[in-house]
Formats: structure tokens, sequence, C-alpha cells
């Protein structure tokens, strides 16, 4: 049965990714900051993914429970504790949000890429949550959309490192999702959604970015690798 991990996986995106590989067969381990982990998850590894120790303890709980991984989502990402402009914004408030959602995300592909080499790479694949921010500008958050657009430089990588070894990297971008993130801001969102922001005029649901990932997981994407998956309701769509 295929070994998958989850970062992020006590709530939101992660944890409607987790409980749909569950239902198409993974095994799943669940992580995340929490010491307690969702009801749900019958593995639960605490992890923060920006500390080096912590991503190592996790690999090596994983491997001594289950002696491999085939599947690695990075989902876990953090908005910046403040929203502030890019005038005003502050090192504290930048370096948290690189740290979990850059940093973070390129050394757990670094950790996890080097053991999927060592089982043969064959069946393996590595899919990292990005988001719309990527490359789409919020003067109130800017060191988010950095952070985001990085961890899509980090997909373009490792899909072109990893593809020696039959290991598929995708990057799943979503839009404007309901989770509770984005709960502060939700009216305001659909309000903008209202009025023509997305083709689709609704925000999504962590579930429907949880497809686009079952799609990547599946391996009927693989000669695509470094794909771009927008899970965005036609967000990124340039229309006149
Ligand atoms: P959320 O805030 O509801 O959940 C985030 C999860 O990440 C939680 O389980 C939390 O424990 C975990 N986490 C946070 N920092 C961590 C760390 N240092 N180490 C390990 N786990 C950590 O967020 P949501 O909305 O589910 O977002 C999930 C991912 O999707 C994030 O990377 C986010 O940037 C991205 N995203 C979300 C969008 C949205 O509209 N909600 C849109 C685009 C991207």
């Amino acid at each position: 049965m295929p070994i998958a991990l989850v970062t992020g996986a006590r709530r939101g995106i992660g944890l409607a990714i987790a409980q749909a590989l569950e239902r198409e067969g993974y095994t799943v381990v669940y992580a995340a900051r929490s010491a307690e982990g969702p009801d749900c998850a019958a593995h639960y590894i605490p992890c923060d993914i920006s500390l080096k120790a912590d991503r190592e303890h996790l690999l090596a709980k994983v491997l001594k429970q289950f002696g491999e991984i085939h599947l690695l989502i990075n989902n876990a990402g953090i908005a910046p504790p403040e929203r502030m402009d890019v005038l005003a914004t502050t090192e504290a408030n930048y370096d948290a949000v690189l740290d979990v959602n850059l940093r973070g995300t390129f050394f757990m592909c670094q950790l996890f890429a080097n053991q999927m080499i060592k089982q043969g790479g064959q069946g393996c694949r590595i899919i990292n949550i990005a988001s719309l921010s990527s490359d789409t500008v919020s003067v109130n958050r800017g060191e988010y959309c950095i952070s985001k657009a990085g961890v899509s430089m980090v997909t373009a990588l490792f899909a072109a490192r990893l593809a020696e070894y039959g290991i598929g990297v995708f990057e799943v971008r979503p839009g404007i999702i309901r989770t509770d993130m984005t709960a502060a801001v939700q009216a305001r969102y659909e309000a903008m959604i209202a009025d023509g922001l997305t083709p689709i005029k609704r925000m999504g649901s962590p579930e429907e970015v949880a497809d686009c990932v079952l799609t990547a997981a599946s391996g009927r994407l693989d000669f695509a690798t470094g794909q771009v998956i927008h899970a965005d309701g036609g967000f990124h769509l340039r229309r006149l």
C-alpha cells in the first residue's frame, strides 16, 4: 500500500487532502505543528516544518513505522502574522512567513527527495501547494506572495532534478478557498467574486483542491512533471 505524508493536515486544505488520499487507498501520515492531530488521523506526527530537527524526526518516524515513503504533499503554510503594506512590513513578519512557507517547503523536498532516490524513485511523487499569490501581487502581504512565488520555483527545480529518478513533482495552485485562513476576509472576497473576480463565481472548497492533488498523485500526469494545476475557479485566466 502506498505511504503518503501530508503536512499541515490538522485542518483546512491539508485535512481534505489527507482524507481524500485515504479514500484512494493510501496509508496517510498526518503532520502539523500542534501536539494533537485531528480525530480522524490514525497516524499523526507533530512537526514544525520550519525546524530541521522536526523535519528529520518526521522522516525518521515515517521510516521506522512504514519503511518507505511514496508521496509527499507539502501543504503546510501560514499567512503573515500581520497583514502589512510592503512599505511598512517588518523583518519579523517577513522571516516568519518565509521560514515556514519557503525554507520549510524547500528542505522538506530535499530531505524526502533523497529518501525517495534511495528507494529507487519509481512510483514516488512530490506535490507542493502554492497559491494564486505565486504570481498575483497583494501589496498588503508581500512576504506571502514572495514565499509562494518561491514555492513555485522549488517545484520547478525539483521537477527538473528528480526527473531522472522517475519522481514526478507537481504544483497545485489554489485560488480563494473557504478555510480558517480566509475566514477573516471571506466577506470581502465573496463581494469581489460576485463582482466578477473569478469566472466560476464562488469560493472553492478544500475538497476541490484535494481532487486536483489526487489527479497529480495518480501517476496520470507523470510525463507532465513540473506542471502547475490551477485550482482557482479560472482566476488565472487573463480576460478582456
Ligand atoms: P489553514 O491555516 O486552515 O491550515 C494550515 C495548516 O498548516 C494547519 O494544519 C497548521 O497546523 C499547519 N501549519 C502551519 N504552520 C506549520 C508549520 N510550521 N509546520 C507544520 N504545519 C504547519 O490553511 P489552509 O487554508 O488550509 O491552507 C493550506 C495551504 O494552502 C497553505 O500552504 C496555504 O498557503 C495554501 N493556500 C490556501 C488558500 C486559501 O484560500 N485558503 C489559497 C491558496 C493557497
